[in-house]
């Protein structure tokens, strides 16, 4: 659906974007994520044919987007960063002028339907300029899949959003990545596990991952972190002589964590020990590293 290939933006002597590659299916939810500047916006923008590249190639179903814009606006659906408006129409105005762009036959229809699935119903004769930032947002969204597009490229689309629109507006993200592909991109780390199947990493530029949330906690995971409890005190010698443990340290009320190599599971040898020492296994839980972790790890510096 989404082919890029060596994607290079230039700014001057800055490079926006350096170079990436990356394919998106159909069916895939894709989550973009990058520090502040990292080139995610610039790399939507080329996508959806709003900026040309310096170098490399995009294709969207099968179109090229320098050449074939044209073909490819016609399958995309685009909320950009900023989400420009026209602040002096009406929602249902503006939505109205939308679907005539695209020449949708049952105008009327689809507005409305758009309207409801965007929560606008209550907000659909006021004024774009008038209405608060979540619901422009919500305007921004009912523009971009109003002719039901193949693939939606979606800037930031739930910032600014209220917890309840924010779950609604990621289900809605959901039920449309079953049958097309969404890339979206989002500084919200619990987003981007309640919803990708795969996510792209960009940092100044670059792209520095592009796995599954499961293989990227894998990755960057140099150590392991098993909390265990006990029903009496365990001796910190005995907990560092299991095999695999690295350190052990007591926390609280016999709680231990002991810390080990990322590639070594642990448990078995501490439910083996405690065994064998006659101490009552009560709780062992491993954490792994959260989205955040691997955010972190793959862009400091
Ligand atoms: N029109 C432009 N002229 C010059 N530099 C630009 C232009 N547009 C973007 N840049 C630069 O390209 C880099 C990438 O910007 P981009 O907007 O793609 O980042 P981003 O990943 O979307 O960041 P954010 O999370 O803040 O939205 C930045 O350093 C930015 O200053
Ligand atoms: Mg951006």
């Amino acid at each position: 659906m989404v082919n890029v290939q060596n994607l290079t933006k230039i700014y001057g002597t800055q490079r926006a974007v350096n170079s990436i590659s990356f394919e998106a299916k159909k069916g895939e939810i894709l989550g973009f994520l990058g520090p502040n500047g990292a080139g995610k916006t610039t790399t939507m923008k080329i996508l959806t044919g709003f900026i040309p590249q310096s170098e490399g190639k995009a294709e969207v179903c099968g179109y090229d987007v320098e050449t074939e814009s044209m073909e490819v606006r016609k399958r995309i659906g685009y909320l950009p960063e900023h989400n420009p408006l026209y602040k002096d129409m009406y929602v249902r105005e503006y939505l109205d002028f939308v679907a005539g762009v695209h020449g949708i036959k049952k105008k009327k229809q689809r507005v409305a339907e758009m309207v409801e699935m965007t929560g606008l119903t209550r907000e659909q004769n006021k004024h774009i300029g008038a209405l608060s930032k979540g619901y422009r947002q919500r305007v921004g969204l009912a523009q971009a899949m109003m002719h039901d597009p193949e693939v939606l490229i979606l800037d930031e689309p739930t910032s600014g959003l209220d917890p309840n629109q924010l779950a609604e507006i990621r289900s809605l993200i959901k039920n449309i990545g079953t049958e097309r592909t969404v890339i979206f991109s989002t500084h919200i780390m619990q987003e981007v596990q309640a919803l990708c199947n795969r996510v792209l990493i960009i940092n100044k530029g670059n792209l520095v991952a592009d796995d599954s949330i499961e293989t990227l906690q894998q990755k960057v995971s140099g150590e392991r972190i098993v909390t265990v409890e006990f029903a009496e005190k365990a001796p910190l010698s005995l907990l560092n002589a299991i095999k695999g443990v690295k350190k052990a340290a007591e926390l609280k009320d016999k709680k231990y964590r002991l810390y080990a190599k990322g590639e070594t599971d642990i448990r078995p040898a501490v439910f083996r020990a405690a065994v064998s020492n006659n101490l009552t296994l009560l709780g062992m839980q491993q954490e792994v590293n959260s989205v955040e972790d691997v955010f972190r790890s793959l862009t400091k510096g």
